[in-house]
């Protein structure tokens, strides 16, 4: 719980430390960022805040492989907290493999390992946070820093700062001394009680939060979760809710001020079908971010707490993420 409460003295180390490094790209014609769970998230969301302000594509992959059109002007920037992850490192060799500018972003582990021994760049992030996915500001800032060393992205550090600030009002109404009536998360963790959560996000910032969202809820609460995004959801999810699952399932709406302006006359006619059936529905919006990177931090930020008060609650660790390690054992025994 405390290191999601050092977000912002992660992003700002992190880019400022990545943002400083020289990176060699030549003229990029996409960007493309390879990380799994919690690393991932951070790609994610760098790609969806800066995807208007960036002259190439800034693609997100998540496995072994790389499509075919990376190659010599492609910087592929693979994200992993420990290093170790064997997707990501698939990734890695792939991209370094087809002449890709390379760039590893890491708190060590294999990842920098073979970034030392290729030569490519890497840049190192503190190890201590207790798990990958409570080191969301340090590969945040980190991921951008390495756009802007990239020259894809402008120097980006008052953004960063401003996000910083913008964060400021949410992380002092976090903590387990501040009353349920002033934490959202509190109040957000009781809504979900013993129900599944389906969170919903949208096209932009609040589609890789409510992806993190499911995520937290996995590994932090330890219950199913599902995310889906308008309008995509319109086209076939809408038809699934029906009466019988209201005990069983809430719905979580993200929203922000920078969303398609579609949002909210989908949910006008998308809601009655949900309420028709039910479900309890809770709107959560980021109110204070000025920008796409810190309304998508504001999000996140709120359901990663969210999700471990909700273990705390029920007398749970949130740290430990046993299911992880036994099926790496089982992948292990089988080779
Ligand atoms: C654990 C977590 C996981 C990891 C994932 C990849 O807290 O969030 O989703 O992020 O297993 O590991 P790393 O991030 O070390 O590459």
């Amino acid at each position: 719980m405390e290191s999601y409460l050092r977000l912002g003295d992660q992003l700002r180390a992190a880019y400022d430390g990545a943002s400083g490094v020289s990176i060699e790209t030549g003229a990029a014609r996409a960007v493309v960022f390879c990380g799994m769970g919690g690393s991932a998230a951070a790609g994610d969301l760098v790609s969806a805040a800066y995807a208007d302000d960036v002259p190439v594509p800034l693609e997100i992959r998540r496995g072994y492989g790389l499509p075919a059109w990376v190659g010599r002007d492609t910087v592929v920037i693979c994200l992993s907290y420990s290093g170790d992850t064997e997707e990501t490192l698939s990734a890695y060799d792939e991209a370094a493999s087809r002449g890709a500018h390379v760039v590893a972003i890491s708190s060590g582990g294999e990842l920098a390992a073979r970034a030392a021994r290729s030569g490519a760049p890497h840049l190192a992030v503190p190890g201590d946070a207790p798990q990958p996915r409570a080191a969301l500001g340090s590969l945040t800032g980190a991921a951008i820093g390495a756009l802007v060393s990239a020259g894809v992205l402008d120097e980006a550090g008052e953004q960063v700062e401003q996000a910083l600030a913008d964060l400021r009002g949410q992380l002092e109404r976090l903590g387990f001394d501040v009353p349920t009536e002033r934490d959202r998360s509190k109040q957000i963790a009781s809504f979900v009680g013993s129900r599944i959560p389906v969170i919903w996000g949208s096209e932009g910032v609040s589609w890789p939060a409510a992806w993190r969202w499911k995520c937290a809820f996995n590994e932090n609460a330890k219950i199913p979760a599902f995310a889906s995004a308008l309008p995509e959801l319109n086209h076939h999810e809408v038809v699934g809710w029906t009466k019988g699952h209201a005990d069983a399932f809430c719905l979580v709406v993200l929203r922000e001020p920078g969303e398609h302006p579609s949002v909210q006359a989908r949910l006008d006619a998308t809601l009655p079908e949900i309420r028709a059936a039910d479900v309890e529905v809770l709107e959560v919006r980021a109110e204070e971010g000025r920008s796409p990177l810190a309304r998508g931090l504001e999000l996140m930020l709120a359901g990663d707490v969210a999700s471990a008060y909700h273990a705390i609650e029920r007398g749970m660790d949130p740290a430990p993420i046993d299911a992880i390690a036994r099926v790496k054992a089982r992948l292990a025994e089988g080779r």
